[in-house]
């Protein structure tokens, strides 16, 4: 089964990095010389993917911006002679089908989900939250798409124990190399409970089912719909499967990790 569709939802307002984000989506911000956002459409890309689903708010429109054609901005760096800058902005808005859905109200990251039913449709889909960043030889979403058999998939990395708390934690129990069934899962636990070492990172494959379940969840304590509740709903019916995934990871919706990524992606 192919997965063809992915949804990134870039709704939230960024306040670790205000001033910078009072106008900017935090999604916007560079490593190097790219917006963070960038990287992942491309990790979406290169695991496969043909439409990408952003689920945006209406202070996020720069976000279509970025994706979209900017003829007067290609002619004037023709007209001056910039090839390669014009290399680096003519293709973007042909990378992927790009589809906008709204987000209107900061109810959590299963709600923005749920924003997207009708733009995924009855299909499975990869979800890329937009703080991690990985870098490595095989795409992180790659990574789990190779896995996939129709079931839930989940991305997760080693975490130093002090670190349980900001980080959904599974219960996995090993079936191969790096790969797990997921026996259960606490969102950001204190190092005592947390069920192991393996920390949740942003990306996901998400069978349709995924909507109901999150319909289903309970909410939040913060009222927030969260995706892991939704996934803790479908565990009920349905198997849902880990990834640790290869490469280094950056949490990008943190300053001292997007300095960390800009120096690692820095070409020298
Ligand atoms: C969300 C998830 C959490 C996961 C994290 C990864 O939390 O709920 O399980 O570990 O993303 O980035 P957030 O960081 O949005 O609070």
């Amino acid at each position: 089964m192919n997965i063809k569709k992915a949804v990134l939802p870039v709704a939230g307002i960024g306040s670790r990095f205000m001033p910078a984000t009072k106008v900017v989506p935090k999604e916007l911000l560079p490593i190097v010389d790219k917006p963070v956002i960038q990287y992942l459409v491309e990790e979406a890309i290169m695991s496969g993917i043909e439409e990408v689903i952003f689920v945006i708010s209406k202070d996020k429109e720069l976000i279509k911006d970025h994706f979209s054609e900017n003829l007067w901005l290609e002619e004037l760096l023709k007209k001056r002679g910039k090839k390669k800058p014009l290399q680096k902005i003519q293709p973007i808005h042909k990378m992927a089908k790009f589809t906008y859905v709204y987000q209107n109200a900061p109810l959590g990251d299963g709600h923005a989900i749920l924003m997207a039913e009708e733009a995924v449709g009855n299909e499975p889909f990869l979800v890329l939250f937009g703080d991690d960043i990985v870098k490595g030889e095989i795409p992180a979403a790659k990574q789990l798409i190779n896995h996939f058999k129709g079931e839930s998939i989940i991305a997760v990395e080693k975490i130093p124990k002090e670190k349980t708390s900001m980080y959904g934690v599974i219960d996995p129990v090993l079936q191969s190399d790096k790969f797990f069934e997921v026996k259960d899962m606490v969102e950001k636990p204190s190092p005592d409970k947390a069920p192991s070492d393996l920390g949740v990172i942003g990306k996901y494959i998400c069978p349709p089912e995924i909507f109901d379940a999150i319909k289903e969840a309970n909410t939040g304590k913060d009222g927030e719909i969260r995706l892991i509740d939704g996934f803790i709903r479908l565990k009920e019916k349905q198997k849902i499967w880990a990834v640790e995934i290869e490469g280094d990871r950056f949490d990008t919706g943190n300053p001292e990790g997007l300095i960390d990524a800009s120096h690692a992606f820095l070409v020298k």
